[in-house]
């Protein structure tokens, strides 16, 4: 039942049977259990009995499982036109087990339109559209040619009604927050410089984030720091999300333009004007304008009946994903006409990306070059003149640049690769197959260039997939759990097991076929982590690529189209992450911080003087050394509070982005920071002081920090009189089976926080108690946790075809392998040993061969560099053996 989740927690002697007495004290707090079982934390979380510390461990995966199953079945809600299919299911078939839907067909004006079959009942990709990657993301499942495609609506994990509290969509949202909210109040950036601001010290150091003249050292910007995370993972995620959604077009949002605060505050439950001294102190800016959101489709949704109650079809405002929703490299090669032309080739060989070498290139790495500028030729927004050419271009720092060159440059690597063995053994077989010709081998000399250009994008985009799976969120999520979950998403729990696995994932994708529900999607999520997401059904025996089934049979949609939901784009909203100043390092002398650099000053087309004149060596060597920012309140780069933006039309010119990450937020309609929860099955708050970690020593400056962070909340969000005769959620039910009300336990008629209208962003950001090691909070976490494996489940790219006959032999390879060969890490890390050299860390040694010596010492690229990782998960902020003269350490 839908009201009666899981919620992360268990019943009390199984929390004993995992962790001990610990577990069971902090079974009545609202976060979840596993993470005070043994072994999920570091050292100290261990017991001395290793089999206690595996039962904590499995028993941790096992929540996760659970709670995976739990959101497959309950948190797919589809904007598209095939919610109503969904609910009440159609010809015999679960709602849920349904595989295709007429929504996902190509309409007339999409060019391939008759190439799938045209006005023919079943649509079907065929050919050269099944071959590679789509530039529009068309085709990536054969019998929904559209789905996930350039311009196809976000989809929602909520249930439609929660969405767009402000507008009271049913009785319950107009309980829960009582006409409080609207799309400025409480006011947005009121909340960012209360909530978001990072204190200094001194001010004069930091400068608003623009540092001293002269790049000055002693330049200094306060910033709460992840001992166990770098700046490379910062950018890291940008340039991922930059793959996967973007609500703009071409860096730009609709015509309108919109107030964004500045203008009232809270007091005693009423909104009321901020006076210029309230201006002052808060240092806001009531004139700041920006453009507002596109939207799809602002239409009445309509509703549809099933059994006893109503349903919306949709939410009362659409939004397009202006990019392709696959994990498909979009960001590098293009998700359209446009960005492709930006994306340029070598005219020497056009399989490989336009790299241009310095004319100064000494070491290894320059010698493969960095990417041309934009033309003038070339569609741009004018905010871009002087930046890199590149598919997704927007909010461009020296932080995109770096992963966009390290990729291009990878790009090349494999196509040289390719060529290479092309020219020694021209007649043998790649492992490609053509379609049309399905048991003719494709031989090396048969490859085209445009052909061996969009392998080398199937490989690079995998091997992006395959870092972010099993190296960025094992240390996004440091610990042992997470550790084995991540890894069994890619490549199974029984990875050294073959014919098991092999068996079993015939088992999974015969259940994926089924009618029923039940069995099609939660039995199949269950078992497909033995076998892994990658790779599921295309060990078919006797594969061909001419045959539907085994092109496309492996996908599992669980009966809803693929896309992101808003609310993953909201969790997204990791502004916190980027310090406002970089303690630049030469890579050949990496203990020395040299300069001080303003991201600011590299934002746009200042990046590339950036990059050409320090490199990407240096550029490695300073973003993997230093500690990213937190993931905490009071924790916003100030650049980003006063970012200049030529395009807009205030008289500064300048935006909070913070404040327009709430706002953005309001204007998708999504749900409050305790409804988003219920709704993920997670259990609720009852007050601002839910959020003080309860691991804390109430006399320690911790709690005390804690307790004052409450507060300012509750000042901002303000309290009301409850009234327990109104009850405002259908999502859970209280520990006794009654009714949630506006008094969220508390006694008819008492004062309560106003924790229902909090924005969600501020409410993960407040989450101070989180399982060992993870630098987001458990409220992100499970909007990853379903959508990060529905990105895998969904694409046929990493599930059934992922095979030679699509990627070649040589890609396939260097997808499993992370490079040419496979290479084993000498180093071992948290129990670990004979682990594979991780694949960023071997992307990095060829396309930044100088950075061997460095890397030597490196498990994970996104730890910092020179920290001890000690012998099980710790969080230390040490120096490893050798790195002890670097600076960073000399302070907290
Ligand atoms: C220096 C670096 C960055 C700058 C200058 C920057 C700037 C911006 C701006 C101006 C927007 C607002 C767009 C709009 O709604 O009009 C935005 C949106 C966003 N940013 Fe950043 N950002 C940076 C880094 C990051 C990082 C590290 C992340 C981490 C994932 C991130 C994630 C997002 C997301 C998810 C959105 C919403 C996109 C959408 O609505 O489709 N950004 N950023």
């Amino acid at each position: 039942m839908r009201d009666v989740r899981f919620l992360g927690k268990v019943q009390g002697t199984t929390a004993k049977c995992r962790g001990g007495e610990n577990a069971v004290a902090f079974q009545m707090v609202p976060w979840v259990d596993w993470t005070n079982y043994w072994g999920a934390g570091d050292e100290n979380s261990k017991s001395i009995w290793p089999s206690k510390n595996l039962r904590g461990v499995n028993g941790s995966l096992i929540d996760l499982e659970y709670e995976r199953i739990e959101l497959i079945k309950f948190n797919l809600f589809d904007n598209g036109g095939t919610f109503r299919q969904y609910v009440t299911g159609a010809n015999g078939t679960d709602g849920a087990a349904i595989k295709v839907w007429p929504e996902m067909r190509l309409p007339a004006s999409n060019p391939n339109f008759a190439a799938v079959g045209g006005t023919a009942a079943d649509q079907r990709c065929n050919g050269e559209l099944i071959r590679y990657r789509q530039l529009t993301g068309i085709c990536n499942d054969t019998r929904n040619p559209l789905m996930g495609s350039t311009g196809t609506l976000f989809a929602r994990n909520v249930e439609f009604e929660s969405t767009f509290p402000d507008r009271a969509l049913d009785e319950l949202a107009k309980n829960r927050h009582a006409g409080r909210l609207s799309l400025l109040t409480p006011d947005p950036q009121v909340i960012s410089r209360t909530l978001f601001t990072r204190a200094q010290h001194d001010s004069a150091s930091c400068n608003d984030g623009y540092g001293k003249p002269g790049y000055a050292k002693d330049a200094n910007c306060d910033y709460k720091k992840a001992p166990f995370f770098n700046v490379l993972a910062a950018f890291w995620i940008q340039f991922n999300t930059h793959d996967w959604f973007s609500h703009l077009e071409e860096g730009h949002n609709g015509p309108q333009y919109m107030a964004v605060g500045c203008a009232t505050q809270r007091v005693n439950g009423a909104d009321v004007p901020l006076t210029p001294a309230d201006v002052a102190r808060l240092g806001c800016r009531p004139t700041d304008q920006m453009d507002q959101s596109f939207v799809a489709d602002s239409s009445k949704p309509g509703t549809f009946a099933n059994g006893s109650r109503t349903y919306l079809a949709r939410t009362p405002k659409t939004f397009k994903n202006n990019n392709t929703a696959w994990w498909d490299g979009s960001q590098l090669y293009g998700y359209d006409d446009r960005s492709r032309i930006r994306v340029k080739r070598d005219p020497a060989d056009s399989a490989r990306m336009l790299m241009i070498a310095q004319p100064n290139a000494t070491t290894e790495g320059d010698k493969q070059g960095y990417l041309p500028i934009l033309q003038a030729t070339d569609p741009q927004n004018p905010d871009w003149a002087g930046q890199e050419s590149v598919g997704f271009p927007d909010n461009w720092t020296i932080g995109l640049s770096f992963y966009h060159n390290v990729f291009a440059r990878e790009h090349n690597q494999f196509v040289d690769a390719f060529r290479a063995q092309a020219k020694q053994h021209p007649d043998d077989d790649s492992g490609l197959r053509d379609p049309a010709h399905p048991q003719q081998p494709v031989r090396y000399r048969d490859v085209s260039s445009n052909e061996l250009f969009e392998l080398g994008r199937l490989v690079v985009a995998a091997e992006i997939a395959k870092i972010h799976t099993i190296e960025w969120t094992t240390q996004l999520l440091y610990d042992e759990p997470l550790f084995r979950g991540m890894n069994s998403n890619w490549s199974g729990l029984l990875q050294n097991d073959t014919t098991i696995k092999h068996l079993l994932g015939d088992l999974v994708n015969h259940l994926g076929t089924a009618k029923d529900a039940r069995v099609a999607n939660s039995w199949y999520a269950t078992l497909a982590s033995g076998p892994g997401i990658v790779g599921l059904g295309a060990q078919k025996a006797g594969w061909d690529i001419s045959k539907d089934d085994d092109v496309n049979g492996g996908t599992n949609h669980f009966g809803s189209p693929f896309n992101f939901p808003e609310e993953f784009v909201s969790v997204y909203r990791l502004h916190a992450l980027v310090p406002d100043l970089l303690e630049y390092r030469a890579y050949a002398q990496p203990d020395a911080i040299q300069a001080k650099i303003p991201v600011v000053e590299t934002f746009r087309g200042r990046a590339t003087g950036f990059m050409h004149d320090r490199g990407l060596a240096s550029w490695a060597m300073t973003m993997g050394r230093q500690r990213l920012g937190a993931l905490a309140l009071q924790n916003h780069p100030r650049f980003m509070q006063n970012l200049k933006m030529d395009r807009l039309h205030s008289p500064t010119k300048q935006i909070d982005v913070a404040a327009l990450d709430i706002l953005r937020d309001r204007e998708r309609g999504v749900p409050r920071f305790n409804e988003f929860r219920r709704q993920y099955g997670l259990r609720q708050l009852t007050s601002f002081d839910d959020f003080i970690d309860s691991h804390l020593k109430t006399d320690s400056p911790d709690y005390a920090e804690e307790k004052k962070l409450a507060t300012t909340l509750r000042s901002v969000y303000g309290q009301h009189k409850c009234d327990a005769s109104k009850p405002i959620t259908r999502a859970q039910v209280g520990m006794q089976g009654e009714a949630i009300t506006d008094c969220l336990g508390h006694p008819d008629g008492t004062m309560v926080d106003n924790v229902e209208d909090l924005d969600t962003v501020v409410g993960w950001l407040a989450e101070t108690t989180r399982p060992h090691g993870y630098a987001i909070s458990e409220t992100q976490f499970v909007v990853f946790i379903l959508n990060a494996s529905r990105r895998l489940y969904s694409d046929r790219f990493f599930t059934s075809s992922f095979r030679p006959e699509i990627y070649s032999t040589m890609g396939f390879n260097w997808i499993n392998n992370n490079g040419p060969t496979p290479m084993v890490e000498a180093i071992a890390s948290n129990g670990h040993t004979g682990q594979p050299v991780s694949p960023l860390k071997r992307v990095l040694l060829r396309t930044v061969p100088e950075l061997k010596p460095e890397l030597d010492q490196v498990v994970n690229v996104f730890d910092p560099w020179a920290r001890d990782r000690g012998s099980y998960y710790t969080l230390d902020w040490k120096p490893r053996k050798g790195a002890e003269k670097d600076e960073a350490f000399s302070r907290p």
